[in-house]
């Protein structure tokens, strides 16, 4: 419970307004674009040139990315080439998908329908990923009054226009069958008594088409999927992470490196086409940022596609969730679902105001966190930085005593652990590195630049511009993860040929880091996080 005297007297601020902005809050107005765009430009950290740096070599030589990325995409390989037994690989399969979240699930669950030899490598277990971390819900416009359209119009909107217009058709017209697919296999989603399915609105959405499962959405579907990988006995090498991409001497895509993580043993996997769903970076802590991110969320994905010579898109782009647990620092940075403020929630400052609308799109709210709290003073001191409050016992008195425990129990959990009861005290927020909103180009075929090379879920780049709505992504990685397996099945079914293999790319990077200057001690992918204890008295 709270106990500091600053946070008590502006505790007593929020729940004396709390009445008065309960009657106006239908009159909080929405931001203009130009009032958006000055926003992000003075607070957002994408919008601040000191947080990237130039890429020294590789396919987006000269674009902008964070220096925590550009450390890992200049770094060396983990291998010496030489010592690649290439001729004689440990395993040799149709389709190789890396990573075991919900889009590599998806994606050789479709693989394996399509007919495919298809084989899991994970670095750590299957499920463990952001996908399983998920709280608010999944987006399908499968309601009268919605459609594709509009919800097209939301995501490009959300993305700043820059979007892939190809993939984010893609992304909503599929919507409503991933969400059949889901609740086909069995994922149990909030449902109304006569079997509607409960939607709700998310920050930047003209419609209300969040589906979700409580607040452990993405938990439930990840028990799904991984049932059904396991059904279809499709192979799952845990604890094997890929360290370098394979090519053939064509150029195509022929398997992966893979590393035991806990035997240091190295093996060659041979496949005839290869699907990237490593998912997301919040563990790289770009900007100091602490993140709601799984402990694998390290970028490895990027670093491997890159090398191999695929393209990023939008690798200058970050999101940080506006609500990210501030307060106590036990749960710094976890994930607070904008389904709170979905239910009624308002974002208020230290002096009890309601300073923003709470659904403005998510890189909006973080900036009005980061002005409250930085540069107008109005943040409330934690002990750890500062934050506003996400008052929370509003939800009941909207939506009615038992909704919290119904909608939101993972956020009553969350908290009710350290004796604050959110039902009756609002929480203290403030932004959490949540997302990359870019990644590795495709085509809506899923498929990059190298051939039979395909990528799904949050290592892609472009489906969401420059900002993710939520709930996109629990969509994109059933969408396109189901996507890369059906393509990745239809073009082994088609016929591939694979001639001898090679890692000449990996040399010719290195001899491209030589060229350019670049000496580092530095090794990539990083595959799990540097923590380092904290020196005493710092
Ligand atoms: O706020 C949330 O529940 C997060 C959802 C998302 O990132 O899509």
């Amino acid at each position: 419970m709270y106990t500091e005297r600053e946070i008590l007297e502006s505790l007593s601020k929020v729940e004396a307004s709390r009445e008065q902005r309960l009657k106006d809050r239908e009159n909080i107005k929405r931001m203009t674009a130009e009032d958006k765009e000055a926003i992000l430009k003075a607070y957002h950290p994408d919008y601040k040139d000191d947080n990237f740096e130039n890429l020294k070599i590789g396919v987006n030589k000269g674009d902008k990315v964070p220096h925590e990325l550009a450390d890992m995409l200049q770094a060396n390989p983990r291998i010496n080439t030489a010592d690649i037994d290439l001729a004689n690989p440990t395993y040799d399969v149709d389709v190789l998908v890396i990573g075991g979240g919900g889009s590599g699930a998806s994606a050789a669950i479709e693989a394996h329908e399509a007919g495919a030899n298809v084989m899991m490598v994970t670095k750590l277990r299957i499920g463990d990923a952001n996908s399983m971390m998920a709280e608010g819900g999944i987006q399908a416009a499968d309601k009268p009054n919605d459609s594709p359209m509009q919800h097209y119009i939301d995501v490009m909107g959300g993305g700043h226009f820059v979007n892939k217009p190809e993939l984010v058709s893609k992304l909503v017209n599929d919507a409503p069958e991933a969400i059949r697919w889901l609740n086909e296999l069995g994922v149990m989603f909030d449902k109304e008594e006569d079997g509607e399915m409960t939607t709700v609105h998310g920050g930047g959405t003209s419609r209300k088409r969040m589906h979700a499962c409580k607040d452990y959405s993405g938990a439930e579907i990840m028990r799904v999927l991984r049932d059904e990988v396991f059904n279809r006995n499709i192979p799952v090498v845990d604890f094997t992470a890929a360290i370098e991409l394979i090519k053939d001497v064509d150029g195509k895509i022929a398997g992966a490196v893979l590393l035991n993580m806990e035997t240091n043993e190295i093996m060659v996997a041979r496949a005839k086409a290869v699907i990237i769903a490593t998912g997301g970076a919040g563990r790289m802590h770009y900007n100091n940022f602490p993140t709601s991110n799984h402990y694998g969320a390290t970028a490895d994905g990027l670093v491997l596609g890159y090398r191999a010579g695929a393209k990023l898109l939008f690798a200058d782009t970050l999101q940080y969730h506006p609500t990210g647990a501030a307060y106590p620092e036990q749960i710094l940075g976890a994930l607070v679902t904008e389904k709170v403020r979905s239910l009624g929630a308002q974002l208020v400052n230290r002096d009890g105001v309601a300073y923003i609308h709470p659904l403005e799109t998510r890189d909006v709210n973080a900036s009005g966190i980061i002005r409250e709290c930085c540069a107008r003073g109005e943040g409330v001191p934690t002990g750890t930085g500062q934050a506003v409050w996400l008052d929370t016992p509003m939800i009941e008195m909207i939506g009615g005593e038992g909704t919290i425990e119904r909608r939101i129990p993972a956020m009553m959990r969350m908290f009710g652990k350290y004796d604050i009861d959110i039902r009756k005290v609002p929480i203290l927020v403030y932004p959490t590195l949540h997302y990359q909103n870019g990644g590795l180009e495709i085509s809506a075929n899923g498929m990059t630049a190298v051939e039979n090379l395909f990528v799904a879920g949050e290592a892609v780049g472009g489906i969401h511009g420059r900002n993710r709505l939520m709930g996109n992504s629990l969509l994109d990685i059933i969408v396109f993860g189901r996507n890369a397996g059906q393509q990745a099945g239809k073009a082994v079914n088609a016929g591939i040929t694979l001639k001898d293999l090679t890692l000449s790319h990996v040399d010719a990077y290195k001899a491209e880091m030589k060229d350019a200057g670049i000496e580092t001690d530095l090794v990539s992918p990083k595959l799990l996080p540097t923590y380092h204890h904290r020196e005493a008295n710092k």
